[in-house]
């Protein structure tokens, strides 16, 4: 293999039906993203089902258009990335079998990828190499991974969620407050109106030297703060006095925005002291942010500021390799098939991974 070579990805661990070609490791001529949003908005969270067969449906017609906007041909391809790990099985499977399928036809060989450390590398693409060792920082609707990295391809994870991923707390609130789904970009919007202070969400796992997350408290926390606690309910107050079971539906428009920013100023403070931990705990000289919830503007800014405290490298992804994209998984296949790690054509789809 030449440092040239290029890469054809396939991603569909979710609800995004992806293709890209990625010449190098990081040229990105190519990236198609499919969005099945408008299928799973009306259910307020993604049906697996619905998302399989979206994926079923718009395959082909994005790997296509992905070949077509590179204009390269199938003889110019060196290999084939594919997402095997971790996301939704059903998912996973339709980008599995196309790649597969490509790879056989087209002759080249097939490399894995996992889904997560794509997200850590997406900072890489159309950009200058990240330089090692980093921490990397994935939160997305379905991770909320801390790792130590020592290459692209060596990853250590360092700490995890206990309950709900950043993306999903994101999601969960943006439905109680009647927002609309996904909810990560749309409190990101509305926050920008509202006071980050009006209202003090818990910080979980804090105290101590815990590298892990938790989110689930502050969704409660939320949920309480709009719908009144189950105590207030129980103690025969009048509803209409508290505002209890009654959703977001009594809240004036400044104070759901109050709320947004509230509960994202909690997340962020979250996140970045995880990171700034982890960068001391590890000495790294590099931080590292990707997924769906790095697009985040104020997490962008406070990661930014951090950075600065501690004169570290910041690598944020550009915004549209934030969210799912298969250029981040044809990228990083680039540093396994220089090394030879190549898969079998037997590879198999892992719903969920921990490591
Ligand atoms: O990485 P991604 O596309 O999919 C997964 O691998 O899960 O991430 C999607 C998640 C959703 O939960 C969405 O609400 C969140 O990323 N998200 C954001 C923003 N944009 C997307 N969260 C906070 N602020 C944003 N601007
Ligand atoms: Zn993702």
């Amino acid at each position: 293999m030449t440092d040239a070579a290029t890469i054809f990805g396939i991603e569909s661990s979710c609800d995004e039906t992806c293709a890209a070609v990625v010449a190098d490791g990081r040229r990105v001529l190519g990236n198609v993203v499919a969005s099945q949003i408008d299928l799973h908005a009306r259910y307020g969270g993604v049906v697996p089902e619905v998302a399989s067969r979206a994926h079923i449906e718009a395959i082909n017609t994005v790997i296509e258009s992905a070949l077509v906007q590179s204009g390269l041909k199938p003889a110019d391809i060196a290999a084939v990335a594919v997402t095997h790990e971790p996301g939704l099985i059903g998912s996973l499977l339709v980008g599995l079998m196309a790649a597969k399928t490509l790879a056989w036809v087209w002759d080249v060989p097939l490399v894995a990828v996992n889904h997560v450390y794509a997200h850590a590398y997406s900072p890489a693409l159309d950009e200058e190499p990240i330089e090692y060792p980093a921490v990397a920082l994935v939160c997305s609707g379905g991770h909320t991974a801390l790792y130590r990295c020592t290459g692209p391809t060596e990853l250590e994870l360092i700490g995890s969620t206990t309950d709900d991923a950043a993306g999903e707390a994101f999601d969960k609130v943006a439905h109680i407050l009647n927002l609309g789904f996904p909810g990560g970009p749309l409190i990101d919007r509305l926050a920008h109106d509202g006071d980050p202070a009006a209202v003090r969400f818990p910080r979980s796992l804090l105290r101590g030297q815990s590298l892990d997350f938790s989110f689930s408290g502050l969704k409660t926390a939320v949920l309480y703060h709009v719908n009144g606690t189950p105590g207030q309910r129980r103690r025969g107050r009048p509803a209409q006095a508290s505002g209890a079971g009654r959703g977001a539906s009594h809240l004036s428009r400044q104070e759901i925005a109050d709320i947004a920013a509230s509960f994202q100023a909690a997340v962020v403070d979250v996140l970045v002291t995880k990171l700034r931990r982890a960068v001391k705990v590890t000495g790294a000289r590099t931080m590292i942010l990707g997924g769906g919830v790095s697009a985040n503007s104020a997490l962008r800014r406070a990661a930014s500021d951090q950075a600065e405290r501690l004169r570290c490298t910041l690598r944020l992804p550009a915004l549209r390799y934030c969210v799912d994209n298969a250029a981040q998984t044809a990228g990083l296949a680039w540093h396994y098939l220089r090394a030879g790690q190549v898969a079998d054509l037997d590879l198999e789809a892992q719903a969920t991974v921990r490591r």
